[in-house]
């Protein structure tokens, strides 16, 4: 195999340290890796490159589909995204895979318990609330907009399914919300199970995603693989990262169709940045989850047997292991685990690394990829226009019916997702922002728009959707009381 180029930004904070530390290691494991180091961080922000990024690191990435990071600190500002997440939306690395291993040498009550893990979670990466869609509608209300599409939930599910028939594994989890988000995670399940199909030799099961969370602290041996929504994703990670004793030991990938970023899942630890005593671990499993994804798996053997092995003999940083004994700082870990090279755990297996990679350069697309569904019918039926008003709903309702067109009904007002109006309790308490529900007579679009305009005259409107029946089923949330 040719040598292959890869893209490196070291990052800010700890993340120069750690990159040392994970490269000299690389180095002395002869991997054939060709370093394009790049500069991605806060500086270049401070530079006054929007997106954190130099435009010679873009093109790298592009031109290598290859990103192994440090980690990178967002300023603080309501004006910046985080350039991590920006990273992975752009590149469109839609799968974030992260492993959570019992480590021998780190110690957890599951550890002591002789309780194994061995849990991969699949977070989506692009959609959901990390789409960062927000306003204020009024000084009081914020609205945050939740973006699930069918073709997000297809890669995302299919890329769990694969990487669980690749590596053995008998069980594919599905966390979600759907007894309350009955769209968004709604369709999530759906395409769940409808992919599920494909993979009839690997169990198919869902859990909602409170309860997900009570089952893998108690019983985590049960779980596999997980696969959930980005915010949920986010979430249930981290808790998995505490089963197997912290941040500082989950590598973290994120997978796309083109480009692959490969990152600690810690950030910056700006506290103890520029100490030599930061915990290169997470950084290192990430690096060898790249090896692998190259194909570069006996190096990325070699690697993985000899940090665990330097940590199954107590060899340790600061912020794990035995603190009776001496901690190692950066360096001297990563120098533990080259004269370990070529030694192997005795109590633990390594992950099975006979698989075969699929990586390829990326194939640059003239445009953009629009991602398109089956046909379907859509027929509108109504409109939901959320307002601000500080009046009472059945005063409300009395504006918009003086005003409605013929063939127009006033269905329901909702607050908060509350039905208010016609019945409601005088218990509900209401915030500004209300939801008017309109059915009519009408299919068509542009009647619905005059409506808006004419109901713009006596309301506040800060926005509206279209009721539609999708293929004859109801396409939109009924008000809480309904
Ligand atoms: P953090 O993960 O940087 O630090 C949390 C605590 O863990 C600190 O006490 C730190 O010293 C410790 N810690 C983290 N990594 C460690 C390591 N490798 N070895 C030893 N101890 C370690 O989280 P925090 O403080 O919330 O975020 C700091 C900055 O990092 C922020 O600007 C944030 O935006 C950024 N960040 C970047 C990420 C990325 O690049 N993917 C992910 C998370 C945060």
């Amino acid at each position: 195999m040719s040598k292959v180029t890869i893209s490196v930004a070291k990052g800010d904070g700890i993340g120069p340290e750690i990159m040392d530390a994970v490269l000299s290691i690389f180095n002395a494991a002869n991997v054939p890796l060709d370093y394009e180091i790049i500069g991605m961080g806060k500086s270049y922000y401070d530079q006054g490159f929007g997106n954190g990024m130099m435009p010679e690191a873009m093109q790298s990435i592009e031109r290598n589909g290859i990103l192994f990071k440090g980690p990178m600190e967002t300023p603080k500002g309501k004006g910046v995204k985080s350039i991590n997440v920006t990273a992975r939306k752009v590149w469109s690395t839609y799968a974030n895979r992260r492993h959570f291993r019992t480590i021998e040498g780190v110690d957890t009550v599951y550890s002591k318990a002789g309780i194994p893990i061995d849990i991969t979670v699949i977070r989506e990466n692009i959609e959901d609330t990390y789409g960062g869609i927000e306003h204020m509608l009024s000084n009081d209300v914020a609205l945050s907009r939740r973006f699930i599409t069918r073709q997000g939930c297809e890669q995302i599910v299919r890329f769990a399914f694969e990487m669980a028939k690749k590596e053995g594994f008998k069980k594919v989890t599905c966390g979600h919300k759907a007894n309350i988000m009955k769209l968004t995670d709604g369709l999530f399940l759906e395409v769940f199970y409808e992919i599920s199909k494909q993979y009839p030799d690997i169990i198919a099961e869902d859990v909602i995603v409170d309860a997900l969370c009570m089952k893998l602290v108690q019983y985590p041996q049960d779980f596999e693989v997980v696969v959930l929504t980005n915010l949920q994703g986010d979430i249930v990670s981290d808790l998995c990262a505490g089963l197997v004793g912290g941040l500082g030991f989950a590598p973290s990938t994120n997978v796309g169709d083109n480009i692959s970023i490969f990152e600690a899942v810690h950030g910056t630890a700006p506290d103890i940045a520029g100490k030599n005593i930061a915990n290169p671990t997470s950084l290192l499993m990430s690096g060898i989850m790249m090896l692998r994804h190259i194909g570069l798996l006996k190096e990325a053997r070699a690697i993985e047997g000899a940090l665990l092995y330097t940590i199954e003999n107590g060899v340790h940083t600061g912020d794990f292991g035995d603190r009776s004994t001496k901690s190692a700082n950066t360096t001297e870990f990563a120098e533990a685990i080259i004269s370990n090279l070529g030694k192997f755990p005795t109590k633990v297996e390594l992950r099975k690394t006979d698989d075969k990679s699929d990586f390829k350069l990326p194939q640059k697309p003239e445009k953009q990829r629009v991602m398109v569904g089956a046909p379907a019918e859509i027929e509108v039926v109504g409109i939901d226009i959320f307002l601000q008003s500080s009046f009472q709903a059945e005063d409300i309702a009395k504006k918009i019916q003086d005003v409605l067109p013929n063939g127009m009904k006033l269905v329901s007002l909702t607050n908060r997702g509350t039905v208010v109006w016609p019945e409601a309790s005088v218990y509900t308490e209401c915030s500004t922002g209300y939801g008017a529900r309109i059915t009519g007579e009408t299919k068509s679009k542009d009647d619905y728009w005059n409506a808006i305009k004419v109901l713009g005259s006596v309301i506040d409107i800060s926005s509206t959707e279209f009721l539609n029946i999708i293929n004859g089923q109801r396409a939109y949330s009924l008000g809480q009381g309904k």
